[in-house]
């Protein structure tokens, strides 16, 4: 035994996960995937995964999660599973670099919810932002399923089985986030040294955070039908970006233009790289000239939504090319998902062996537990 009851190897264990560096996300699967989760989290894993800077990196597609609120529609979320799946591979998530999985075949998930519910507080969890508007959204005010009231605490256990140190995820997520590094703080409080508190990352860029819908709505949504989806093909984008909510007020062309709330400009914040100007519209040098000519006036909509739409379509073509070569081999998807949930299964039960010994609920694995017990009951 070395410190605090822990054996030399257990220790070294412990050393060495504190130095990993995992990655940890997911989306729940309630249709296919659009820019906003590309620029709020997509483009950044895909980044993540490539830079050699992680260990590890876990991507979920969070079906358990999604069946909180969409209890009635197992239909629709087992069709996107496979929807969201082909996203991720198109956007270039490589199960060779990535173990890609799927939330529900990880029943260790369940069994650690279990015993972080008895750290939360029903008045904690009523305090989440995020859940309340969600709550107001799907008119759950009187009758809110208690699986969808307790999705934060489960989304705790999703980011802890795999030890996640950093969960590249959008603004709306953060309470979720925090609510796990709460949980983090008070098992190890009460239980020992066992979770890895977790960090959220954040998009760099304003615009990012928050991509608002292409009719200038805050959020990009399939029920209001605002959405570009990665898998639009190029006349749906351009008609999309055609019809892009601007400025209400700039009606002729010499008229001064606003660029807050002006969601073409936002979506240029959003994609738009300072080698877009040589390719697609050499007469301005970069983005803030571009904007202060149509705060001057002289700038037609017609003019920057070309331009946005060049960016656009740059930007999507290769993702939806990828994903219709993925599409050809449907099976062999399933099974590289499969592989994912092995592997992702394996991470996660580590961790609860780890959560079990903490609890002191591993009865049968701990000889000390019963030699101690012989001594009690021989009256020693
Ligand atoms: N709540 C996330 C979303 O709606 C999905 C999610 C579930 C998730 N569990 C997670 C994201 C764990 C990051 C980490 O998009």
């Amino acid at each position: 035994m070395a410190e605090n009851g822990y054996t030399n190897k257990e220790l070294k264990k412990y050393k060495n996960m504190a130095k990993e560096k995992i990655i940890l996300t997911g989306d729940r699967p309630t249709g296919r995937l659009h820019i906003g989760h590309y620029v709020g989290s997509l483009r950044r894993r895909v980044e993540l995964q490539n830079s050699g800077l992680y260990d590890k990196t876990f991507v979920f597609i969070a079906d358990a999660q999604a069946l909180t609120d969409n209890m009635e529609n197992p239909e629709k979320v087992r069709q996107n599973v496979i929807e969201v799946a082909l996203d991720y591979l198109a956007c270039g998530l490589d199960p060779t670099k990535s173990t890609i999985f799927i939330q529900s075949q990880i029943p260790e998930l369940c069994e650690l919810t279990f015993y972080y519910m008895d750290l939360v507080t029903v008045s904690r969890l009523q305090r989440n932002p995020t859940v309340k508007t969600e709550i107001q959204m799907r008119n759950f005010e009187t009758s809110i399923p208690v699986g969808f009231f307790t999705y934060p605490i489960s989304q705790a256990a999703d980011i802890t089985a795999f030890r996640a140190t950093t969960v590249p995820v959008g603004e709306d997520q953060e309470p979720m986030i925090e609510q796990a590094r709460e949980i983090v703080r008070r098992f190890n409080y009460i239980y020992g040294e066992t979770l890895v508190e977790p960090e959220i990352l954040l998009p760099d860029n304003a615009a990012c955070l928050r991509l608002p819908g292409t009719d200038g709505k805050a959020k990009m949504s399939k029920s209001l039908g605002n959405c570009i989806y990665l898998s639009d093909t190029a006349d749906e984008v351009q008609k999309k970006v055609k019809s892009m909510y601007t400025d209400p007020d700039h009606l002729r062309v010499q008229d001064p233009g606003k660029i807050e709330g002006n969601t073409v400009f936002t979506y240029l914040d959003a994609f738009c790289r300072p080698e877009h100007f040589g390719l697609y519209l050499p007469e301005y040098l970069n983005l803030d000239e571009l904007k202060a000519h149509y705060q001057r006036g002289g700038l037609g909509d017609m003019k920057v939504k070309k331009f946005l739409n060049e960016i656009m379509q740059e930007t999507l073509e290769p993702i939806r090319n990828r994903r219709k070569e993925f599409e050809k081999d449907i099976p062999s998807i399933y099974d590289m998902l499969k592989k994912g949930c092995d592997t992702a299964r394996e991470a996660a039960a580590s961790t609860l062996d780890d959560v079990r010994k903490a609890m002191k609920i591993n009865y049968f694995d701990d000889e000390e537990l019963i030699a101690e017990q012989v001594r009690k009951f021989s009256g020693e």
